[in-house]
């Protein structure tokens, strides 16, 4: 009987080696694969049904892949004896499980729920993984079969190439899931920061760019003028892409000419000009902030200008004492708001249905995401973080298990400016509470049941900019009455982003 089954498993492995150039076809097509261009229209269900069981089945081959090496390392230091047939089922049914994993993260790729950096890399290590493991399985088939010591060593240097790209694409798929500090929320700080712990920057290393500038361009200019959104085709998150201007042509910045630098010319535009900045409806720079700008262009625009220096030119030393007084002031403010925010977040987070973070250029407010891999969050969950409702600035329900009485609770997020509601069951009653939302901007109701009666609530919405309905039953008439009825609203049919 024993001697039947080793064979049956030498006759597996000779055909395994007869096709063994297989493999490494295998690995030249992988290489191809984050390359494939993905389709931009909407998945079907059975590529999201089968997507969404790629976390759980890649727990298989990570622990197959890992064994491999430690088995062939056992064997090595003479700590066990491995035989051949137990190697090659572990590396057989390893690979086989890297495949299948590979496939259904790339279905899951392709449902487009996931996209940024983070999922990138975590395709390319997906990638690399499954290219190093069919190669060592390779020559693992040529070293069994041929006993050459040059297979071995290829076999042996790719699984360990394999477990690094193992160890590190589980990394990326560990961030993605429960967020990029999950390994080392816990890991013991000494003294995390408390609220006596600030401390301002001593008054001579204080820099008239970097301490005083930016904060209030931050604050006033970058949420429109960023990497990510840049209106005019101008981005001021640093001094380079700054002197590099917008689409205008004119220079934003030039260094000792403040008529010349568009910077300054725009704010000291009245108020009710076109071309003002920022446009009307934003707080605007205060005239000590225009001041010390225009003083700073003047000086020659130096970051490394000391604010020792301005407070020596009798121009400007009048406002800036008290203005440094103002900033020291908000700066404090500021650290115990981000204090008090994280205590907060901290509270509400053990339930680990939701994700919390910064809402970058939020003011300091937050965004609420669905915990990866989705979980049933419900009406309920979304009322344990009443005590943030004020706070949360952008929140994605996307997928989420919410009807439309969720949307009586959104209703008193007061600071809400984007709202992602895509691949729910909710029809659109609800949106009735959402029109008292005095800051929403953007609505995503792609694949959801909204039809055409309960979409005319969003009429009464009155901030709102980009409204999308891909995949709706709401009907093409509604959508040009709708666009008629609000000019400056932007009706996108396509899936739009989500985060
Ligand atoms: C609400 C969004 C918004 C905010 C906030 C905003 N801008 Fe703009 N900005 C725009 C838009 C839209 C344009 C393009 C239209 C135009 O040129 O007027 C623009 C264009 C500009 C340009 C011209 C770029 C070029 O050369 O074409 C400058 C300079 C500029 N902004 C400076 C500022 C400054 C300084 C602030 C802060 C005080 C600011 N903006 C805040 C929306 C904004």
């Amino acid at each position: 009987m024993m001697n039947q089954n080793k064979s049956g498993v030498k006759a597996l492995l000779k055909i395994a080696f007869n096709y063994r150039y297989a493999l490494l076809l295998i690995a030249l097509v992988l290489v191809f694969v984050p390359f494939f261009p993905f389709p931009e229209k909407e998945a079907s269900n059975t590529v999201f049904f089968l997507g969404r069981f790629h976390p759980l089945i890649v727990h298989f081959p990570i622990v197959l892949v890992f064994l491999a090496l430690i088995f062939e390392l056992l064997a090595r230091i003479k700590w066990l004896k491995l035989t051949k047939t137990v190697q090659a089922t572990l590396l057989g049914s390893g690979l086989f499980g890297s495949l299948v994993s590979l496939v259904m993260g790339l279905l899951l790729y392709a449902t487009g729920e996931y996209s940024g950096d983070l999922v990138t890399r975590h395709l390319w290590g997906g990638v690399l993984l499954a290219i190093t493991f069919c190669l060592a399985c390779f020559f693992f088939l040529e070293h069994v079969f041929s006993n050459r010591k040059v297979h071995f060593i290829s076999y042996l240097s790719l699984l360990v190439v394999a477990n690094v790209a193992l160890f590190y694409t589980s990394h990326q798929g560990g961030s993605l899931t429960h967020g990029a500090d999950y390994l080392t929320e816990y890991m013991p700080v000494l003294g995390s920061p408390d609220e006596e712990e600030y401390e301002p920057k001593p008054m001579e290393e204080m820099l008239v760019y970097e301490d005083m500038i930016i904060p209030f361009l931050d604050k006033k200019c970058m949420s429109c003028h960023n990497t990510n959104k840049s209106k005019g085709g101008l981005v001021m998150t640093s001094y380079e892409a700054m002197l590099k201007g917008g689409k205008s042509g004119k220079a934003t910045l030039k260094p000792g000419d403040h008529h010349e630098s568009e910077l300054i010319q725009r704010v000291v535009l009245p108020s009710d000009h076109d071309d003002h900045m920022p446009p009307e409806g934003k707080a605007p720079l205060s005239p000590e902030e225009i001041s010390i700008l225009e003083w700073w262009v003047r000086e020659g625009a130096d970051t490394d200008l000391k604010l020792e220096a301005a407070k020596e030119d009798p121009s400007i030393q009048s406002f800036i004492v008290e203005y440094l007084q103002d900033l020291e002031k908000q700066q404090r403010a500021k650290f115990m708001q981000e204090q008090a925010l994280e205590s907060m977040i901290v509270q509400v987070s053990n339930d680990k249905k939701f994700q919390l973070g910064m809402d970058k250029y939020g003011d300091g407010k937050i965004a609420l995401s669905m915990a990866f891999p989705p979980s049933s969050f419900e009406d309920n969950d979304l009322t344990s973080l009443q005590p943030l409702f004020g706070q949360i600035s952008k929140a994605s329900l996307v997928a989420s298990g919410i009807s439309d009485d969720a949307l009586y609770h959104i209703g008193q997020m007061d600071a809400l400016k984007e709202l992602y509601l895509q691949q729910t069951a909710i029809d659109g009653s609800g949106l009735v509470y959402l029109a008292s939302l005095p800051n929403l901007q953007l609505l995503n109701l792609s694949k959801t049941n909204v039809n055409d009666g309960n979409l005319l609530h969003i009429l009464r919405m009155e901030k709102l900019e980009e409204l999308y309905l891909n995949d709706t039953e709401v009907s093409l008439e509604v959508i040009e009455a709708i666009k008629k009825n609000k000019p400056n609203l932007k009706v996108a049919l396509e899936r739009g982003n989500f985060f």
